[in-house]
């Protein structure tokens, strides 16, 4: 059985920005909530998306409070400034962590109650009030997923508000928009999309429809990313990441991440270590768990991301998609190590008991089972 899931419309393209005026004419949006981040806007990233609205005549208040990696009292606190509200549209500017506040706020406007209650799957009873999701970063697809991710910091995780109520009505993909991007950022943010597009393949939920877009996605950044890293500047790069980020927002949405994630997120959490960090940094450690278990889908990763498979068995194939993972990641300066970004060896133990306690759903993607001893191995191993 296969299904997938979109936002209501979906523009992609250099200067689509610019139908944020058309979309808000669509809505007969009069009030607007907008959400963004201080970088986005200093970097004049959000005036480009402020500026269709305000050309629809629509009367917008802007938040540009939104922090990266967003906590779950960071929702809280932009919840707290427009409880009263009922906007008739919510705008989401910036990268995963402006768009999974804007979502978020959309859901629980429509429905009442608080942030923390919506945290789990499917648990927002009615549809959320019309968002629009314009994306900075190529990365997080959080402009066509249902997940909303915060930090928990009393629990050392990162969990999710799960809704297909919070993909948003429209993205609007505008690979212009990522041009000012850091480095650091691109390549971080690179490296989680090819990890959505790469776990979403492999996971037992995968099927025809998701892996349109797990496979082309990374073909996409396979072919990117090395390239934006080198040169921000490449628009016909920062466009295919742009289109290759959004397929992995489409296939999350269609079947799921697995343990990458769920061994990122109490890194993430804990020691504020960027999302595409912490996925760089279990990245190929997990795949080299991972590998056996589908070993046709990983020799085809292989052939993705370049390396020479004639004449080998399925199963060497596959194994060189691990050493192909971790060289593009180095390629783009993200490290693969614990020790590279201070993790110390004697939090490992907590670690695997807080992906092993609170991330189930995700694990239960994983191609194969792990049990906490297996995640303290995978953790072992990054050291
Ligand atoms: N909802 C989902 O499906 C999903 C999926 C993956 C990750 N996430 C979440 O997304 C968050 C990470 O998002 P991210 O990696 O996109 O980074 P981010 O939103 O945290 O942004 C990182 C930094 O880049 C800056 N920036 C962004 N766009 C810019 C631009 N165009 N020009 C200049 N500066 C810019 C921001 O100001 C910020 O300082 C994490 O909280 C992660 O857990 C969500
Ligand atoms: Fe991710």
């Amino acid at each position: 059985m296969s299904s997938i899931r979109h936002p209501r419309r979906t523009w992609f393209g250099p200067g689509t920005v610019a139908r944020l005026k058309e979309e808000a004419e669509f809505l007969r949006a009069r009030r607007a909530l907008f959400f963004t981040d201080k970088g986005v806007r200093g970097a004049g990233v959000a005036g480009k998306a402020l500026a269709p609205l305000k050309a629809a005549g629509v009367d917008i208040a802007i938040y540009d409070d939104c922090p990266a990696e967003p906590a779950i009292a960071d929702l809280e606190k932009a919840h707290a400034q427009f409880k009263g509200e009922r906007p008739d549209l919510v705008v989401g500017v910036g990268g995963g962590s402006s768009m999974d506040i804007a979502k978020s706020i959309a859901g629980i406007l429509a429905n009442g109650g608080a942030p923390r209650d919506y945290l789990g799957v499917e648990l927002l009873p009615k549809p959320s009030i019309p968002a629009i999701l314009v994306p900075t970063t190529s990365g997080t697809g959080a402009e066509a997923t249902p997940n909303a991710i915060f930090s928990v910091p009393e629990q050392g995780v990162k969990l999710a508000i799960v809704s297909t109520y919070i993909i948003p009505w429209a993205a609007i993909v505008d690979p212009d928009l990522t041009l000012t991007v850091p480095q650091k950022v691109t390549a971080a943010s690179g490296v989680d999309a090819l990890t959505h597009c790469l776990e979403s393949f492999v996971n037992p939920n995968s099927h025809p429809l998701s892996e349109l877009y797990s496979v082309r996605g990374m073909e996409l950044i396979a072919g990117a990313l090395r390239k934006v890293c080198r040169d921000g500047s490449d628009l016909q790069a920062r466009s295919d990441m742009a289109l290759g980020s959004h397929y992995g927002g489409v296939c999350l949405a269609g079947a799921g991440a697995g343990a990458i994630h769920a061994l990122a997120y109490p890194l993430g959490s804990r020691f504020h270590i960027p999302h595409g960090v912490s996925n760089s940094l279990m990245f190929s450690h997990v795949m080299k768990w991972n590998f056996e278990a589908a070993p046709a889908k990983f020799a085809r990763i292989s052939r993705i991301l370049g390396e020479r498979t004639e004449g080998l068995g399925e199963r060497e194939a596959a194994g060189l998609s691990v050493g192909a993972v971790e060289r593009l990641c180095r390629d783009c300066g993200v490290p693969t190590r614990l020790s590279e970004v201070g993790v110390p060896a004697h939090v490992i133990p907590e670690l695997a008991e807080a992906a092993f306690k609170t991330q189930q759903r995700l694990l239960g993607f994983n191609p194969r089972k792990l049990t906490q001893e297996d995640i303290e191995a995978i953790y072992r191993a990054a050291a």
